[in-house]
């Protein structure tokens, strides 16, 4: 409760406060969360504050042993029928009642996955001066490094830095992306493009389609990769890594590292997504709950902030970005999939208007989808 003297709030100073300016000043700045920390912050600066503790409903014990997030084995894919018909089985579950799984004995080497986290280790961990020239909020570029790509937006910012690259259908020209990570993200996007294409074809045979259908409605067409950072947090009782959220694109491929963080959640309890060696988690986002009419469910799921760290993660979208041109086109849900008893729950919004929703909205908590797509009863 703000303003109790339980020692969980520090939001209990009613003075003035000029929230605008402190963001403004910290975005000037250019030297990201990492920056403070750096220079010896030892109590959050008041715009990372949340209102409400957060530490309450961190420790869930009963929904630990209650739920844990299906794991699916990719191993039987290529073997037989009967054995790719159950892992269609298994993803047509998660995605109905998780929106969340993990796989294992995907085709992404070990290897590949370690390197790309140390590549956004090293973006994030290179000299301050060098990072500042990516600092941006340009979304018009295809490589950007940033505090909170809705900084200025949401109602609280959150323990972490982010590099966005944007890598289809147009990839970057090597030299826009920095040295210390270029090689191994043109590596990695390859093979999560390659996962992104086999998950289409079974979330379309998952839905009763075409194995091709999901992947002919360009849902692979746009991919771009972020690179979180999510410095050590010296009161992480007292805000989040990445706040509640649900993902904006069809579908996100990440990668986590050991540290751990994020949750998911689901039946009113959030669950930990438990690290798991060589898996990559998949999520549903809400273009793909709007084109499936609701039968896969984008969840919600946030990333605590932690005192070890600092904490890496890779996240893959599959979504269209500004640059690319056909803008007019339409996201609805598929026609195949609509009768008269299940009809449309979507309006189509273009993607320009998807895009340009999303952007002028801070990740507060509330769904885009159910606030501006959806059709009234
Ligand atoms: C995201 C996300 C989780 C993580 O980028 O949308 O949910 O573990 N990331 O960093
Ligand atoms: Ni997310």
């Amino acid at each position: 409760m703000a303003g109790s003297n339980n020692g969980r709030s520090r939001l209990d100073d009613s003075s003035e406060y000029d929230r605008k300016s402190e963001v403004q000043a910290f975005d000037d700045s250019k030297v990201g969360v990492k920056g403070i920390l750096d220079a010896g912050v030892t109590k959050l600066p008041r715009m990372f504050l949340h209102n409400q503790p957060v530490i309450e409903n961190k420790l869930d014990s009963d929904a630990a042993t209650k739920f844990s997030i299906p794991v699916i084995d990719f191993e039987g894919l290529r073997k037989n029928a009967a054995q790719r018909a159950d892992i269609v089985q298994e993803i047509r579950d998660a995605c109905e009642n998780w929106g969340f799984f993990q796989i294992v004995h995907h085709e992404i080497p070990s290897s590949v996955m370690e390197e790309v986290l140390e590549g956004v280790r090293h973006f994030h961990e290179q000299d301050t001066e060098v990072k500042k020239e990516f600092y941006s909020r340009d979304v018009t570029r295809k490589f950007t490094y940033n505090t909170n790509y809705d900084l200025h937006k949401a109602p609280t910012a959150n323990w972490r830095d982010t590099f966005y690259c944007v890598m289809a259908p147009n990839p970057p020209n090597p030299k826009e992306i920095p040295k210390v990570c270029r090689d191994v993200m043109f590596k990695y996007m390859e093979y999560v493009m390659k996962l992104g294409l086999t998950l289409y074809e079974l979330l379309s045979e998952a839905l009763g389609l075409e194995p091709n259908h999901l992947k002919d409605i360009e849902c692979a067409k746009g991919l771009f990769i972020a690179g979180h950072y999510y410095p050590a947090c010296p009161e992480p009782d007292f805000t989040l890594g990445l706040s509640d959220h649900t993902d904006s694109g069809f579908l996100t491929i990440l990668l986590q590292d050991q540290i751990g963080g994020l949750q998911v959640f689901h039946k009113n309890h959030w669950i930990d997504v438990p690290f798991m060696r060589g898996a990559v988690i998949v999520n549903i986002g809400d273009l793909m709950q709007l084109i499936t009419n609701d039968k896969f469910k984008s969840v919600h799921h946030r990333v605590l902030a932690k005192n070890a760290g600092p904490r890496i993660s890779v996240a893959s979208l599959f979504r269209m970005q500004f640059q690319e041109g056909s803008e007019s086109r339409l996201y609805g849900p598929i026609k195949e999939l609509l009768s008269e008893e299940n009809p449309p729950k979507y309006r189509e919004p273009s993607r320009k208007d998807y895009i340009a929703y999303l952007y002028n909205k801070g990740l507060d908590g509330t769904s885009l989808l159910s606030q501006y797509f959806k059709l009234q009863k």
